[in-house]
């Protein structure tokens, strides 16, 4: 073949890859109101940076008639770019050929990017849209997804990894997104391992596909999501803000922004936010929003234990992340979900060197049956354990209840924290006024004339000599009381004294988390 031929060939073999499964299932692709593999890509890298890899790969089956239907692509389309300057590997899954499904050829194509990913040290982002195994391929299929899943745990913590599910996430399909560090979901995207017709075989259960596993049941229920957007423009812009926030690699620091925001910005509303009453909530948001820069706080999780907020944002432009507990759910108590949730994003953090910074207004944990045969003892010990094992500087402000094992839990100077403050309005002891009471003096108040009186007289002289920072102060658990409108700049100076810190746990395989 002459060269111009050749090239002819060529231009037609580009055209025919771009057409992916042809422009019926396009049509049909956008009358979903879904954006195809290829629009997606083009949406979230800087314009023009998009090289594609492997475009002309075809699968290799013979059986069910496939030899004689071969798509360029074979259903993934690959390759690397930039987002904002910085470059990222891509996977986006074409559900116009055969729905997205994976055969070897496709699985060989992601993890040709994985492990270019890992070498270069960069993100790499999958944009799910798909119907798991290829059915056609048997057990080549079933090795395609292992061979996946292997570097999905071979590059976690080496490089961050996004999955953004856009369409159906079936089947095999779940568990690589599942290992990968975030996950998001778009409205009428779903994501389950066994479809609503074996559910309700098994057990007459008759579900749709949205109450199997649609954005918000993985947000809400499962916890296997992280965010739930409205639209696949949204998840686009949701990835890139994210991106923000995190190194390449886990040899790199986070991306410093050029700050805005005064560094030494006070905030007198911060020394009236705690109510009067120990009993009454305030928004543990409202906090976090006072003192990061610009407002700006990205949060992780929101529809999952709300009753502990996890997410990113910056101080004097570097970035953290910031572990909180929320008064305002469930009095901010520790339960089996959110020490999952929170373990999670504290080891995301450690792994990525990112500063975290917690906020502390806790009472225990939750009680119950519900959580202690759902095994809150398990998932508190997982929280525990990240940060204990955490060798990121570490900087915790204790806002008004720090009590009992949950008080070790949240980044207790005992875990190796680096600055500790409290506020004027933290209650720091083993447990609450009311129960310590009833518990150390149990015989007197049943003997006493007026159980009543009594009771609330032990409480206050309780209340006055241990539910206080100052005994925790003096033993120097906390390295300062701090004024809470003083906490941005006080925080600030915090990072900035330990930003080059260096501390390692001992050499070993690896530790044994509390799975
Ligand atoms: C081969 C598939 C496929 C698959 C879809 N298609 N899934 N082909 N293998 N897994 C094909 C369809 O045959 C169809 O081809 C085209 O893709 C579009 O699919 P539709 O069903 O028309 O689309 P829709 O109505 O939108 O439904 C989407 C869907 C459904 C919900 C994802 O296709 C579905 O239920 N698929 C199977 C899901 C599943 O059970 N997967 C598990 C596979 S086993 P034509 O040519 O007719 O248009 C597995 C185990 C691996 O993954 C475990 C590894 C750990």
């Amino acid at each position: 073949m002459k060269i111009d031929d050749r090239l002819k060939h060529l231009e037609d073999l580009e055209k025919q890859a771009l057409l992916g499964g042809g422009e019926k299932r396009i049509k049909a692709q956008h009358e979903k109101g879904k954006l195809t593999a290829r629009e997606r890509i083009d949406l979230m890298l800087d314009k023009g940076t998009f090289r594609e890899t492997d475009k002309f790969v075809t699968h290799r089956c013979t059986d069910f008639g496939l030899e004689k239907n071969k798509i360029l692509g074979d259903g993934v389309v690959t390759g690397y770019g930039k987002i904002g300057g910085r470059t990222v590997c891509v996977f986006s899954e074409d559900f116009t050929v055969f729905g997205g499904s994976l055969s070897l050829a496709y699985a060989e194509k992601i993890v040709k990017l994985q492990d270019l990913s890992m070498k270069m040290g960069c993100p790499i982002i999958g944009l799910k849209d798909s119907g798991g195994a290829r059915i056609q391929e048997g057990v080549d299929s079933l090795a395609g997804y292992t061979y996946v899943f292997l570097r999905n745990v071979l590059s976690s913590g080496v490089v961050p990894q996004i999955s953004a599910v856009m369409g159906p996430c079936a089947g095999g399909a779940v568990y690589s997104p599942a290992m990968t560090d975030f996950v998001i979901m778009v409205t009428g995207s779903y994501m389950f391992l066994t479809g609503p017709d074996v559910v309700k075989a098994a057990t007459h259960e008759d579900v749709t596909y949205e109450e199997l596993g649609g954005a918000m049941v993985h947000n809400e229920k499962s916890g296997v999501a992280h965010f739930a957007v409205d639209s696949e423009l949204e998840c686009i812009d949701l990835i890139k803000k994210l991106l923000s926030y995190v190194p390449q690699n886990n040899l790199e620091d986070p991306p410093f922004v050029e700050p805005t925001d005064d560094p030494n910005r006070g905030d007198k509303e911060l020394d009236t936010i705690i109510p009067d009453s120990p009993n009454k909530p305030y928004d543990m948001l409202d906090v976090i929003k006072r003192v990061v820069d610009n407002g700006d706080f990205l949060e992780v999780h929101k529809h999952y234990a709300p009753n502990l907020i996890v997410g990113f944002a910056r101080f004097n432009g570097k970035a953290v992340g910031i572990v909180a507990n929320q008064p305002a759910v469930l009095a901010g108590v520790l339960g089996r979900n959110s020490g999952m949730k929170g373990a999670r994003f504290v080891r995301f953090c450690d792994c990525f060197n990112v500063p975290i910074v917690t906020f502390v207004d806790v009472p225990g944990f939750l009680p119950g049956t519900a959580q202690e045969w759902g095994g809150v003892i398990k998932n508190g010990a997982k929280l525990l354990y990240a940060f204990c094992e955490a060798t990121v500087p570490r900087v915790t402000v204790i806002t008004r209840k720090a009590y009992g094992g949950a008080y070790c839990v949240m980044s207790s100077k005992h875990t190796r924290a680096d600055v500790n403050f409290a506020w004027p309005s933290a209650e720091i002891a083993v447990m609450g006024p009311d129960g310590a009471v009833k518990i150390l003096y149990k015989k007197e108040l049943k003997e006493a004339k007026d159980p009543k009186a009594l009771e609330k007289k032990l409480i206050d002289e309780y209340t006055e000599k241990f539910a206080n920072p100052f005994v925790t102060a003096s033993k120097g658990y906390i390295d300062a009381l701090i004024k809470p409108s003083q906490t941005r700049p006080r925080i600030i100076e915090a990072l900035d004294m330990i930003d080059n810190k260096r501390d390692t746990n001992p050499p070993r395989k690896h530790g044994n988390i509390p799975l």
